[in-house]
């Protein structure tokens, strides 16, 4: 059976030297790259530092959604440090950093629904999960470690997981060949590099990641909490929440939340 290790040094290849991570850990198999990066944090790692696992027991995503990560696909938590306020700005950037690496490198086209799940031709190829660990002194400087986990469907055994088979797609199987999961990985730290600087410059992702959401305009049933809301998706705002215009003609904001496209 062929390698299916994820390797270091072949993430590093060819590399922009200010794009590659502090520290990559890569484990064969964990239960959730999330939780290694919490501990990772306590233990007082520095900025972006890349978790990767093989294949995760416990894979975990939005709203208590349980992610599959079997061998062969990506499942990785980068942990950055930032001010608080430029949490919504994280959400937008990890989905586009997520976007441009996948077409990138398989030439694929790829839609983003909100807030940040990665479509290929309506189906689910990527899913994001932003968390947060208090890490500063208020009085100081408020920072924060942002724990994005990013998981990717790259192998073909997407398919054959009855819960999500319906709902989601694998990279390989859409392209019909193999991935280099590595050069993958590599244009993701790449692109949120390039994305992260701009932010710095006071450059948002805003229009970008508005205008590439495949929600807008949509009928949609949001869950949000207890409640579900159906109406058309009008609009988001530049802190991410999405702007839903009821069936009675009102107005919600929502902020989180499970959105389905009804005319999908
Ligand atoms: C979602 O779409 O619901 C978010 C899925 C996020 C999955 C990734 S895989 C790497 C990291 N570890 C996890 O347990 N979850 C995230």
């Amino acid at each position: 059976m062929e390698n299916q290790d994820i390797s270091i040094e072949k993430i590093k290849e060819g590399m922009d030297l200010r794009d590659v991570p502090t520290k990559i850990i890569i484990f064969p198999r964990l239960a959730s790259t999330m939780e290694a990066a919490r501990e990772e944090v306590q233990r007082g790692t520095g900025d972006e530092t890349l978790i990767i696992a093989g294949e995760q027991t416990a894979g975990r995503g939005r709203s208590n959604h349980t992610w599959f990560s079997p061998i062969g696909n990506i499942a990785l938590s980068y942990i950055i440090y930032t001010a608080a306020a430029n949490f919504p700005y994280l959400i937008m950037v990890a989905s586009l950093a997520t976007a441009h690496s996948i077409e990138y490198v398989t030439g694929l086209r790829t839609q983003i629904k909100w807030p940040n799940d990665i479509l290929i031709k309506g189906k689910k190829v990527a899913g994001i999960l932003i968390e947060s660990v208090f890490k500063g002194k208020p009085e100081r400087d408020l920072r924060y470690a942002a724990i994005i986990g990013i998981g990717i469907n790259v192998a073909s055994n997407v398919r054959d997981i009855n819960e999500i088979s319906a709902v989601a797609t694998g990279l390989e199987d859409e392209l019909g060949e193999k991935i280099s999961r590595e050069e993958l990985i590599r244009a993701f730290l790449g692109d949120f590099k390039s994305h992260r600087l701009d932010l710095v410059d006071g450059k948002t992702p805003y229009n970008e990641w508005r205008d590439r959401l495949v929600t807008l305009g949509q009928k949609v049933t949001a869950l949000w909490g207890d409640e579900t809301l159906e109406g058309t998706a009008e609009s988001v705002d530049e802190s991410g929440a999405l702007w839903i215009r009821r069936t009675d003609g009102t107005l919600t904001r929502v902020v989180a939340g499970d959105v389905t496209l009804r005319n999908k």
